[in-house]
């Protein structure tokens, strides 16, 4: 019998291919925590005064998501256009591609960060979680399920790097007050200003995840 989006409801109700074509049909926004501190990769002796022509390829290892990916890139490519374009992880999302918007907002070491901003190289031996990351199996995590209990959008395109600094926030703070909650958002914008429901699904998010 053919599978359809019926069929692969989980125990929530929600199903990872519904709610992913309700939120991937657009995504954009403004992304990192102002809690957090600066990324930095320690530089190597041999790294000092190394110029890389632009065109030469560089191995990496990235771990997406607990799998360990290895790609060659340019120097200068963003982990935005590495996850999209090379490793094929749409679910973050383009949106300014110069740090205004937060669309493109990931975890690095459990830490909200906007890849478009992030070298790829310098994502190297780090811990690099994505949307899709936050799935357990075929169902949906804590917070996408609070944004979907929610109504935390109405276009969608933010979303993506919404669930990501909220995710980013409760893994910081386990009960987050409202003020938290704002602050932990601040760095993500939403054009369709659903603010009030995103806040409120941080709140919703924080008690799933205490259960
Ligand atoms: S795409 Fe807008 S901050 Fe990265
Ligand atoms: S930009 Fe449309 S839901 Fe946020």
């Amino acid at each position: 019998m053919e599978k359809n989006d019926h069929d692969d409801k989980q125990g929530n109700g929600y199903s990872r291919r519904g709610f992913m074509q309700f939120i991937g049909v657009g995504a954009g926004v403004v992304g990192a925590s102002l809690l957090s501190p600066p990324l930095r990769r320690p530089l190597k002796a041999e790294d000092v005064g190394t110029i890389f022509p632009a065109s030469e390829m560089v191995k990496v290892r990235l771990a997406v998501n607990g799998t360990v990916h290895a790609v060659l890139v340019e120097p200068r490519w963003s982990l935005l256009y590495v996850l999209r374009e090379i490793i094929g992880m749409t679910g973050t999302k383009i949106g300014c591609d110069r740090g205004e918007c937060g669309a493109c907002t990931v975890l690095i070491d459990d830490v909200p960060r906007y890849s478009c901003m992030t070298l790829a190289v310098e994502a190297e031996n780090r811990t690099i979680t994505t949307v899709e990351g936050l799935m357990k199996g075929e169902e949906l995590g804590p917070v996408q399920t609070a944004f979907v209990e929610t109504d935390a959008f109405q276009c969608g395109y933010c979303t993506s790097g919404q669930i990501m600094a909220v995710e980013g926030l409760l893994r910081k703070v386990e009960s987050p007050s409202p003020e938290e909650i704002r602050l932990g958002c601040s760095g993500n914008l939403c054009r369709c200003g659903a603010y009030p429901n995103i806040f409120a699904a941080a709140g919703k998010a924080a008690q799933l995840k205490s259960k």
